[in-house]
């Protein structure tokens, strides 16, 4: 088994990559990004997604087979440059798709995100096959990816899987360019006993998901039966949802003084877009997911790893 993770370096990555070692030896793991990853231990390959040639190259030369497939522009960057999230986002996918296919990999991981449903789909307890309409150029690029990853599995039979992830939060490493990503600042500011200055209201309750929920979710979709597989656009996934005040009101239990202002900005209007939570039911069902930690169990278990590495 060789599995080859694009954006290794990113949230998700830097601790899916260091799960994938402990779970099937260090060198089963090749990680790769665009840039270098500072003091990373392991076998890495520089990579560009999006340069078909170089990934069809890394793939032989490491006899890849499973890629999980990390790297893209997230939400709230994406709006800066919609052309350009679209390209890198699809094409880096269809060089993962058709590479799959060419080298007869095994197995392929497709992060989706919540951010695929838009205003048409209910808020609450949002339905794996609500109506998907999504209004920024990264949640358009992950409902089509989908639906590529699904047109692969029935085409060539390749074997995608996929979920929508909600905002992951974690204390090793940090997002970039979302619009979940004051779930993680937030975290930072209190126990540097410093101020936050929140993007979104006080009231945007948003799909949220604790890190460790989010790397076991997507070892147990990767290692169910096949058969057990059922969806193949990609599984709704949910772990707690709550609202800045919720968990702004959580951390003043560990840093009764600490302070948040609100000043909503163009993150506001992607949250707004979004649902405020999801209902996994197929998840739950197909490959038995169910998550850990609520709200309470995320903040004790960020306070305290966080304080652990300062
Ligand atoms: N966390 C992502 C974002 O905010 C959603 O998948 O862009």
């Amino acid at each position: 088994m060789k599995i080859l993770v694009t954006g290794a370096g990113g949230q998700l990555g830097t601790v899916l990559t260091t799960s994938l070692k402990e779970k099937y030896g260090k060198n089963a793991v090749i990680a790769s990004d665009i840039v270098k990853i500072d003091g990373y231990e392991g076998i890495f390959e520089l990579l560009d997604a999006t340069d078909e040639a170089s990934l069809t190259k890394i793939v032989a030369a490491h006899n890849v087979t499973e890629i999980y497939h990390l790297a893209a522009i997230l939400s709230a960057n994406g709006e800066k440059n919609p052309i350009q999230t679209w390209d890198v986002n699809l094409k880096s996918l269809f060089n993962v798709l058709q590479v799959s296919v060419n080298q007869k990999i095994e197995k392929v991981f497709f992060p989706s995100s919540i951010a695929v449903y838009g205003p048409t789909a209910p808020k609450i307890d949002t339905k794996q096959d609500a109506y998907l309409d999504p209004t920024t150029v990264y949640g358009i690029s992950k409902a089509a990816g989908e639906h590529w990853a699904q047109y692969y599995f029935l085409r060539y039979g390749l074997d995608v899987r996929s979920i929508r992830y909600p905002g992951v939060v974690g204390y090793q490493s940090l997002p970039g360019g979302g619009t979940t990503d004051y779930a993680v600042d937030i975290y930072h500011k209190a126990i540097n006993n410093e101020d936050f200055t929140c993007y979104l209201r006080e009231d945007a309750c948003l799909p949220m998901i604790y890190i460790e929920d989010a790397i076991r979710a997507t070892l147990e979709i990767m290692e169910a039966p096949k058969s057990q597989i059922k969806v193949r656009t990609s599984y709704n996934l949910a772990g707690v949802s709550f609202t800045p005040k919720e968990i702004t009101a959580s951390i003043l239990k560990w840093y009764p003084d600490f302070k948040v202002v609100y000043t909503p900005d163009f993150r506001q209007n992607i949250a707004d877009s979004w649902p405020a939570s999801i209902n996994d039911n197929p998840a739950r069902k197909d490959w038995n997911w169910k998550p850990n930690y609520d709200l309470e169990a995320m903040t004790k278990e960020m306070i305290t790893q966080l304080q652990k590495q300062e």
